[in-house]
């Protein structure tokens, strides 16, 4: 396939939303932008992506997509420095996680030239959409799924590649309280957690509801096969901290390979913090909570960044958290935001301009 890229078209919108937005009170995820980049793969490639206004898309109701899930997605944000310079954060790697997804649902890769191309076209023509203030940034989803037509379980023969963007504040508005399940399962051996899958994600709405009817916020799953090691939340990675040492799961083909979380653990070293990739006992995190020797658990992801949990319910009991004056969560989520809106030295080169 020929994936050199002579150019994105661009459609543009011929008027914008945007002065009806309050970016001083913006939520997660809500309110959408004037543009989008669609890419559609027909006869076996990719064609020329196009920046278009956001606009409803027609599919016919046989699209592989409704039937067989066949849907990845990525999160992204961009971030706007105090002189109006646009920044990604390691963005590569959610071009290349999106194609490591696409190739365990059987969806064809897309290539990174048109990612880039057509993800920095679109977010030029977006720029004034990109907010400034703290705590709050333009939320990208990249995401691709199969329209191909017919009830054959089969990979569809098109698919539509879509980027879309919502300029966006905190992901959680509260105090972040978890239930520690010990009853379904995120995701299996030689399944699809690892992957950006949809279907990841509507498997865990049911579970978290009977969380949230008992007053959590999010799950945090456990391993399918025995339910004592913790793997991750249902949108982020998560950190504990026992005594000075900070603790996460090692990543496997249930969990995914959180592009914040590696940059985290990257920052704690850096930091002098004892960092240990490791599997976490549910029955370790307990005692530590008994013994007084837990001090921390945070959840750590695009949207979520750094999320402090306030407590955690085990087994009809919950565990409150401490509330430390000098947290590793509040010193590594200055750490990594600072390098996200240039307000800091970038030694490990993750920050990219627009
Ligand atoms: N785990 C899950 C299930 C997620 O949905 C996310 C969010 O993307 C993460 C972890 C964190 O990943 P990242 O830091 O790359 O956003
Ligand atoms: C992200 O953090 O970007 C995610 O994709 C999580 C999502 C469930 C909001």
């Amino acid at each position: 396939m020929d994936t050199s890229l002579k150019n994105v078209i661009v459609e543009k919108a011929k008027t914008s939303k945007i002065d009806q937005v309050d970016f001083n009170n913006l939520s997660f995820g809500s309110i959408v932008t004037d543009h989008m980049m669609v890419c559609d793969y027909k006869n076996g490639s990719w064609e020329t992506p196009k920046v278009v206004p956001y606009q409803p898309i027609t599919l016919d109701p046989s699209s592989k997509i409704f039937h067989y899930g066949q849907s990845v997605f990525e999160g992204m944000k961009a971030y706007k420095d105090t002189d109006n310079n646009v920044w990604l954060f390691r963005p590569l790697e959610n071009q290349k996680r999106i194609n490591i997804s696409s190739k365990r649902l059987a969806i064809p890769e897309f290539p990174e030239e048109y990612f880039m191309e057509g993800l920095k076209t679109l977010l030029k023509l977006e720029q004034q959409w990109i907010p400034q203030t703290e705590g709050s940034s333009l939320y990208i989803r990249p995401f691709v799924f199969a329209t191909g037509k017919g009830f054959h379980a089969s990979p569809a023969d098109e698919y539509k590649f879509i980027i879309a963007c919502a300029p966006s504040g905190p992901y959680f508005s509260g105090k972040v309280k978890v239930l520690i399940e010990e009853t379904y399962s995120r995701s299996a051996n030689g399944g699809v957690g690892f992957a950006k899958a949809g279907g990841n994600y509507a498997g865990q709405f049911y579970p978290t509801q009977l969380a949230v009817a008992k007053g959590y916020n999010q799950v945090i799953w456990t391993d399918d096969n025995t339910h004592e090691y913790i793997e991750e939340a249902g949108a982020m990675n998560i950190f504990i901290r026992i005594n000075d040492t900070l603790i996460t799961s090692p990543i496997s083909d249930r969990i995914l390979d959180g592009i914040t979380r590696k940059s985290l653990i990257e920052l704690a070293k850096e930091e002098g913090i004892n960092v240990e990739i490791r599997k976490i006992a549910v029955k370790e995190v307990v005692e530590a909570s008994e013994n007084g020797t837990l001090m921390e658990m945070f959840g750590a992801g695009t949207a979520a960044v750094i999320s402090p949990i306030t407590a955690f319910g085990y087994r009809e009991k919950d565990y409150e958290l401490p509330e430390l004056e000098n947290s590793y969560a509040a010193l590594l989520r200055k750490r990594i935001t600072d390098i996200q809106y240039n307000r800091a030295e970038d030694k490990f080169g993750w920050r990219y301009k627009l």
